[in-house]
C-alpha cells in the first residue's frame, strides 16, 4: 500500500461548504471490512469508480472513525451499494456502535470480508494506495469482484434519503396524470396496468411507476379486490382541506406576526415572487411548477411559527393532491390568487395581523369558490 498526501488551506466556511456540497446528489453505500476477526461497516456516500481499465474504486473515509483504521490494517474493503428501500440500513451503519451488524444478513466474499446480503450490488477491493486529504483518507482499491442484482438505488441529497427516477418515467407519469385530470377516466373506474401501458405506448414498468405516483398524489386509490381505481374528488374534500389550511395559517398569524426576522420575511417574499411568476394573465404558466411554488410559499408561511408540529400538520393536508385534482384540470385560473397572496405577504411584512387574517380568509374563500366553478362543469365530482 503506497501512501500519499493531498491538502490545501481553505477560506470557505466549513458549515457553508457542507450546505453547498449537499446539493451533489449521490448513491449510498456501506463500506465493510474486517480486521483481527472483528467486522466493521460504515455508511459512505463519498465512494466512486476511479477507472474501468483496470477496474478501480475509491472510498473517502474520515480518519477519526474506526472503519478507517480497520481498512488501513486489513488493506481491503467491500462497497455494498444500497437499494432504495434500505434507508434504515444506511441509518444503522451511520451511527457509531459496537454492534453495527445487528439483524443484518451478511455473508463472506472472496476476500473473506462481510458483504451485506441484501445490498443492490457488491464491489470487493484490495487497497492499492491511501491518500490523506484533510480529515479523510482516500482508499484507492483494485477491484477483485463486482456483482449487481435488480432494483433501484438509494440516493442521498441535501441530508435526506431518496430514490432515483428516470426522466423518461417522469414523462410517462405526467402523461398519465394529465389523462386522469382531463377525465379520460370516470371517478371510481378501475385502471388496469396493461391497458394503461398500451394506451400510453410504454413498458409496463413505466406504467406501474406512473400508477404508484398517481397513488401517492391521491389521484388513484387501491381497492383490495379491484386493484387501482380513480379516486373521486368532491366539494367536501376540497372545502375541508382549504379550511384546515386556513385554520393552521390563522394560528400561525397569531403566533408569529411581530416575531418574524428579516431573513424569514425575505424568504417568504422570495417564495411569493417565484410563485407569482408562474401565474400570469389568469393562466398558469406551468401548473405543476405553480403547484410546487404555491406549496413552498405556504410551507414557509407556516414555518414562521417555528413550530415543527404545525409544519408537520400542514404537510399532512394533501393540499397538493386537492389542488391537482381541481385547479390542475384546466390552465385557466384567476389572477386574484396572486393578488390575495401578495396582500398576505405584505401584511406579514408590515406585521399587520388583522390584514393578514383577512387575506388568509379571502385566499381560502377564493380557492373554495374556484373549485366550485370547476366542479359545476363536471357534475360535482371529478
Ligand atoms: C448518507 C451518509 C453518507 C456518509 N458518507 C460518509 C463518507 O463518505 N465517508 C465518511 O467518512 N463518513 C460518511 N458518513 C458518516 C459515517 O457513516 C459515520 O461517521 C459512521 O458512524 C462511521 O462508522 P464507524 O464509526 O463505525 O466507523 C456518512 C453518513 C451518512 C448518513
Amino acid at each position: 500500500m503506497k501512501q500519499g498526501r493531498a491538502g490545501a488551506a481553505t477560506a470557505v466556511d466549513p458549515v457553508h461548504f457542507r450546505h453547498v456540497v449537499g446539493h451533489l446528489a449521490s448513491g449510498v453505500t456501506v463500506v465493510t471490512t474486517a480486521a483481527e476477526e472483528k467486522h466493521y461497516g460504515m455508511t459512505a456516500s463519498s465512494v466512486t469508480s476511479l477507472s474501468a481499465e483496470p477496474p478501480m474504486m475509491l472510498a473517502c473515509i474520515n480518519n477519526a472513525v474506526p472503519t478507517a483504521d480497520a481498512v488501513s490494517r486489513s488493506g481491503k474493503y467491500v462497497v455494498n451499494i444500497l437499494g432504495e428501500d434500505q434507508g434504515e440500513l444506511a441509518q444503522q451503519f451511520s451511527i457509531a456502535s459496537d454492534d453495527k451488524f445487528r439483524n443484518v444478513a451478511s455473508h463472506r466474499g472472496v476476500l473473506g470480508l462481510p458483504m451485506l446480503s441484501d445490498a443492490l450490488a457488491h464491489i470487493e477491493c484490495e487497497v492499492s494506495e491511501k491518500v490523506v486529504g484533510g480529515s479523510h483518507s482516500i482508499f484507492i482499491g483494485r477491484v477483485v469482484s463486482a456483482t449487481a442484482g435488480d432494483g433501484q438505488p438509494l440516493t442521498y441529497f441535501r441530508g435526506g434519503y431518496g430514490r432515483f427516477e428516470f426522466v423518461r418515467d417522469d414523462e410517462v407519469y405526467r402523461q398519465a396524470r394529465q389523462q386522469v385530470l382531463s377525465r379520460v377516466y370516470q371517478a371510481d373506474q378501475v385502471i388496469v396496468l396493461e391497458d394503461l401501458a398500451t394506451q400510453l405506448g410504454v413498458e409496463k414498468s413505466a406504467a406501474f411507476y406512473a400508477l404508484t405516483r398517481l397513488y401517492a398524489d391521491g389521484l388513484v386509490g387501491r381497492d383490495p379486490e379491484r386493484g387501482y381505481v380513480i379516486t373521486a374528488f368532491d366539494l367536501g374534500t376540497s372545502d375541508q382541506t382549504f379550511d384546515a389550511r386556513l385554520a393552521i395559517e390563522l394560528g400561525v398569524i397569531d403566533l408569529a406576526i411581530g416575531r418574524v426576522s428579516a431573513s424569514e420575511l425575505a424568504a417568504l417574499r422570495d417564495r411569493f415572487e417565484r410563485m407569482a411568476a408562474l401565474l400570469v394573465g389568469d393562466r398558469f404558466v406551468d401548473f405543476h411548477d405553480y403547484l410546487d411554488a404555491n406549496y413552498a410559499f405556504h410551507e414557509q408561511l407556516v414555518a414562521l411559527a417555528r413550530n415543527p408540529l404545525l409544519t408537520a400538520t400542514f404537510g399532512g393536508l394533501s393540499i397538493k393532491s386537492v389542488m391537482t385534482r381541481s385547479f390542475g384540470s384546466t390552465p385557466v385560473t384567476s389572477q386574484r390568487f396572486i393578488d390575495v397572496q401578495r396582500q398576505l405577504t405584505e401584511a406579514f411584512e408590515r406585521a399587520d395581523a388583522a390584514d393578514a387574517r383577512q387575506a388568509a380568509r379571502d385566499y381560502c374563500e377564493s380557492a373554495k369558490q374556484r373549485v366550485r366553478e370547476i366542479l359545476a362543469h363536471t357534475g360535482g365530482r371529478i
